[in-house]
């Protein structure tokens, strides 16, 4: 689940919880209100009872009494009131024809609460005043009034959870949003783009992290930097004396040597055209890194070099015994290419089809032309490009590694081959100051297995 559905499920949910407590607590302290109203109600009408039946003994007035019955009779939560004497005889009851009668002490009724109080004179009592009240008319008045209230509660509640979930929302997008330009930032560094920098919108904690991711990314471009002046001038060093061994080995291998010494000489002069070819490539690197890539462009055909770079290298597919074919379609000549950096090119990608492809393989390079291809990110300075495709039916890349292999120094892990990982890394960089793109298919579209390298370069034609 996403960090921003995260948020916004408990802020509702949040929320909800918080009304239901609400209302839950509102509900029985209403209840508790309504409850003790009703009590002190009763309290009230009993005692108002006492003092009509004393006044009415006082008065001897017997339709004050009767009136004031009345009056009980229409209030429905009373089912009866009566006076009785100390002896228990009906003085005065709201039903008329029980009057004279005696009241049965022991006769109880369940759905009635009843109130009793005595009725004196001074020092004299004359009897006692008592009124039933209807508990089934009670409780369906406190239910009348929680339920009004209920649904007070609920109106109420939507309202607060659609404005709640509102404000969650926006404030969700608000930290979500610093949260994206964080981990887009952190990408941006880890696929090497250290000049990316976040805008500073806040200063919560989410300002002051991205304040430090920052600083951080400023101090890895310094190390960066630093690094870079420092194997460059290390490899510049290095490539005086390497000549010297170079050549002077070369001299020597023209004399006529012994076998044993003939073989040192040969040993010799082999590793350092490797080293030779290592140094270069850090310095071909460090030119990429700093953007300062010489390009000698001039009309070129791209079938030419192709087929320069497959002859360099049939030796070695002979070697290992594996079959190569090319095939070309469209205009490929006079193309705005440097020769020399598209050779370097090419021989990087076959000399890793060819090491990567196990004997009796397969190696083959496409070349074509093709128009405003969505992939091709530049499409919009440039329409027509040549793609040229350089595929192998060997061991094939595996698809989580496929987007870092053109980092510098990286090589598939598990597999144990010569190299330093920087070819591909050069290659990108080759492709890229030509304003074209590079990308990495494994299987082959061609054969089903192996990899597929294919470089799209744009076309511009010189008339
Ligand atoms: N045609 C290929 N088939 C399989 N794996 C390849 C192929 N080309 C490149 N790779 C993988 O990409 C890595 C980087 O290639 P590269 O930059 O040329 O370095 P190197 O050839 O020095 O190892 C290689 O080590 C290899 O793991
Ligand atoms: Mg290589």
């Amino acid at each position: 689940m996403r960090l921003k559905t995260k948020l916004a499920v408990f802020s509702g949910l949040l929320v909800f919880v918080a009304l239901v407590i609400i209302a839950f607590l509102l509900l029985f302290f209403e209840k508790q209100f309504l409850l003790k109203t009703i009590k002190e109600n009763q309290k009230n009408v009993s005692s108002n009872f006492v003092s009509v039946c004393s006044e009415s003994i006082i008065n001897e007035d017997d339709l004050l009494l009767v009136n004031y019955l009345d009056s009980l009779k229409k209030d429905s939560s009373i089912k009866y009131a009566v006076f009785l004497d100390k002896k228990n005889k009906i003085i005065a009851h709201t039903q008329t024809r029980l009057v004279g009668g005696f009241a049965n002490a022991s006769v109880r009724d369940e759905n009635v609460i009843e109130t009793t109080a005595p009725v004196a004179i001074g020092e004299k009592g004359f009897g006692t005043a008592k009124i039933g009240f209807s508990k089934l008319m009670i409780e369906k008045t406190v239910k009348q009034s929680l339920d009004l209230m209920l649904n007070r509660i609920i109106a109420a509640s939507v309202i607060v959870f659609v404005i709640g979930v509102i404000i969650s929302v926006f404030f969700v997008n608000m930290v979500n949003k610093d949260i994206l330009q964080l981990v887009n930032g952190a990408r941006a560094i880890g696929a090497g783009n250290l000049e990316h920098r976040i805008k500073i919108t806040s200063k919560d904690e989410l300002g002051e992290l991205s304040e430090e991711f920052n600083e951080m990314a400023e101090k890895l471009k310094e190390l960066d930097m630093m690094k870079n002046d420092f194997v460059s001038s290390i490899t510049h060093e290095l490539r005086t004396p390497l000549s010297a061994i170079k050549g002077y080995s070369e001299l020597l291998l023209e004399e006529d040597l012994n076998d044993i010494i003939k073989n040192y000489t040969l040993t010799i002069r082999d590793n350092s055209v490797r080293l030779g070819n290592f140094i270069n490539n850090i310095l071909d690197l460090a030119k990429i890194e700093a953007g300062m890539v010489e390009l000698d462009k001039k009309p070129g055909d791209i079938t030419k070099i192709v087929q320069e770079t497959l002859d360099f290298y049939k030796p070695l597919f002979n070697k290992k015994n594996i079959v190569f074919k090319s095939e070309h379609s469209g205009i490929l000549h006079s193309i705005n290419v440097d020769s020399d950096k598209i050779r370097q090119v090419l021989a990087n990608l076959i000399g890793n089809a060819i090491k990567f492809t196990p004997e009796g393989g397969e190696v083959t390079i496409e070349t074509k032309t093709v128009n405003n291809k969505a992939e091709i990110a530049n499409s919009e300075q440039f329409t027509d490009y040549v793609e040229i495709s350089v595929s192998d039916t060997g061991i094939g890349i595996p698809a989580e590694q496929l987007g870092k292999i053109f980092d510098k120094f990286y090589q598939v892990r598990g597999i144990s081959a010569k190299g330093t990982g920087l070819g591909l890394s050069i290659v990108k960089g080759i492709v890229e100051a030509h304003s074209g793109r590079i990308k990495a298919i494994s299987p082959s579209r061609k054969s089903g297995q192996g990899s597929e390298f294919i470089i799209w370069l744009p076309r511009q034609e010189i008339n």
